[in-house]
């Protein structure tokens, strides 16, 4: 007997490289995910749904019980924290680097710099463990016309390719993290639905790619 599960993915590449590897559990979306306006989709599981959220709400919504399990990128869970949920494993896609960058060629301040990013609690945290003395600037995006348009010394942001760093006069300085999509499930689903879940899990281990 299968019991409900629900799903939290975003939409993209995250969603574009998770479908496969829920293909593989058993799991596919009865239309396209891509082209729906739809939120909430059956697959070919009974009882098992998948959503389609916003990145940074998948762990509100796994932490809060309201999906089972999720796909977040590890800048996401670094950033609000991880209580309520486990996150059992690396999907290793949506690779990239957590970063600090400035205007190239520029020296940063020796004393307290601004520091634009998203990535508020990171940057907190990062600069404070080297003893560094920051005003962060909270940004939604664009991070890197910050140096630029002298709103900050320094950003902190993703870096993939590095060519919005370079489009933008910038360069990469410090290295924070290795970020890629992590499966994630909230604690309590774990243990009401521990078979169905690591079923689930044991799949999607299996046909993530060995790197
Ligand atoms: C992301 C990220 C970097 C860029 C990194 O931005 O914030 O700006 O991609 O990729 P790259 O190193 O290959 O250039 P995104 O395009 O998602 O826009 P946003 O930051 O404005 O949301
Ligand atoms: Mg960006």
């Amino acid at each position: 007997m299968s019991q409900t599960l629900t799903i939290a993915l975003t939409k993209g590449r995250i969603l574009e490289e998770t479908l496969p590897l829920l293909a593989a559990a058993g799991i596919e979306p009865l239309e396209d995910m891509e082209k729906s306006r739809k939120l909430v989709f059956e697959t070919s599981q009974e009882g098992v749904r998948l959503l389609l959220l916003r990145g940074a709400d998948v762990p509100t919504y796994v932490q809060f019980g309201a999906a089972d399990m999720g796909v977040s990128g590890k800048d996401t869970l670094m950033e609000n924290g991880a209580d309520g949920l486990y996150e059992p494993l690396d999907l290793n896609i949506a690779r990239c680097k957590l970063m600090t960058a400035g205007v190239k060629g520029a020296t940063t301040p020796a004393g307290r710099i601004r520091v634009a990013t998203k990535y508020v609690n990171i940057a907190k945290q990062y600069y404070a463990a080297q003893g560094r003395q920051t005003d962060i600037i909270k940004l939604y995006g664009a991070m890197e016309l910050a140096p630029i348009m002298n709103l900050a010394d320094e950003i902190v942001d993703i870096v993939d390719t590095g060519n919005t760093l370079r489009a933008n006069g910038l360069e990469p300085r410090e290295f924070i993290a290795d970020i890629s999509s992590r499966l994630i499930v909230n604690k309590a689903s774990m243990k009401m639905k521990h078979v169905q879940i690591q079923t689930i899990i044991d799949h999607i281990a299996k046909a993530v790619k060995a790197d």
